[in-house]
């Protein structure tokens, strides 16, 4: 029997994640792994021209989603009454600390909240409901996550980048993208996960990747990798990983877990200009 995750997208423009029916996601969805519905947050309006947003309160640029209507869909979606709550005990803040139970999820992708990373999309490919909100224009009110946190849902908003999308849509198929194909189950073959950038606490980007033929155009693959010895390519593989981390993402090496480095990685991180004997790496020239 397969964990069936449930998944609900709210949009103004559902036909949107249309394209999520092609590829792995597609075969999941058919395999059952899979429940996806999406919903028009306009069939939650009531007035004729089926508006979600009005003007920002204080003034400025753009428009702002309502929070009835979004409420509206919202409660429908995770079976909950309308209620009063006590304003001052739910405070304006992105949560930070969470707990996946057997709760619904409902996730609001915003360019101004925390960034969605690896490590959250672990989290959350355990879950077995997940629950989706666009956004458009200048984005939603700011009382429609408190709400529902006060109800005792598990809320997150997080954003996909430092830069700026006309929608949530994007940022949900992003997010939706790296959470599921982690499932149990998603992959053909789960090994090539273990393998890759951001994966494991001590996340380093990929080495290059060759197929054949070994030479292309005048231009071969390194000789190590057609040796035939696999300690030697393991090794070659992992300092290159180490050279593209510290190269492109020096962030990424200062959170690396000295104590987890052996005796080879550490020799490689200090040709390249790094101390290894505290608790992180740390770059001798900072
Ligand atoms: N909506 C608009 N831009 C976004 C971003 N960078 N991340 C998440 N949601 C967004």
């Amino acid at each position: 029997m397969v964990e069936t995750m449930k998944i609900d997208i709210v949009s103004v423009f559902p036909e949107y994640f249309e394209a999520l029916n092609v590829g792995l996601f597609g075969k999941a969805i058919e395999r059952g792994l899979l429940d996806v519905k999406t919903h028009d947050l306009r069939d939650w309006t009531h007035d004729v021209h089926h508006s979600v947003d009005d003007t920002p309160v204080g003034g400025g640029a753009g428009m702002v989603m309502k929070p009835e209507v979004w409420a509206e869909c919202l409660d429908d979606l995770l079976g909950l009454k309308p209620v009063e709550i006590n304003d001052e005990d739910n405070p304006a803040t992105f949560a930070t600390t969470h707990q996946v139970a057997d709760r619904p999820v409902l996730i609001f992708p915003n360019p101004s909240a925390p960034l969605f990373t690896q490590r959250d999309a672990t989290e959350l490919s355990h879950t077995s409901h997940l629950l989706f909100g666009c956004g458009r224009y200048e984005g939603y009110d700011a009382r429609i996550p408190r709400y529902y946190r006060a109800q005792g849902v598990d809320v997150r908003e997080y954003s996909i980048g430092d830069y700026v999308l006309n929608g949530g849509e994007v940022a949900v198929s992003v997010m939706l993208e790296a959470i599921t194909r982690l499932m149990p189950g998603f992959m053909g073959n789960p090994d090539s996960i273990v393998e890759e950038s951001y994966t494991g606490q001590n996340a380093l980007l990929e080495h290059y990747q060759y197929t054949k033929p070994a030479v292309w155009r005048g231009m071969g693959v390194p000789d190590v990798l057609t040796s035939g010895d696999h300690g030697k390519v393991d090794r070659f593989r992992r300092d290159e990983a180490i050279a593209h981390t510290a190269q492109l993402r020096p962030d990424l090496i200062q959170q690396l877990d000295c104590k987890s480095l052996d005796k080879a990685d550490r020799k490689t991180l200090m040709s390249l200009g790094w101390e290894v004997s505290g608790p992180h790496p740390r770059k001798l020239d900072d």
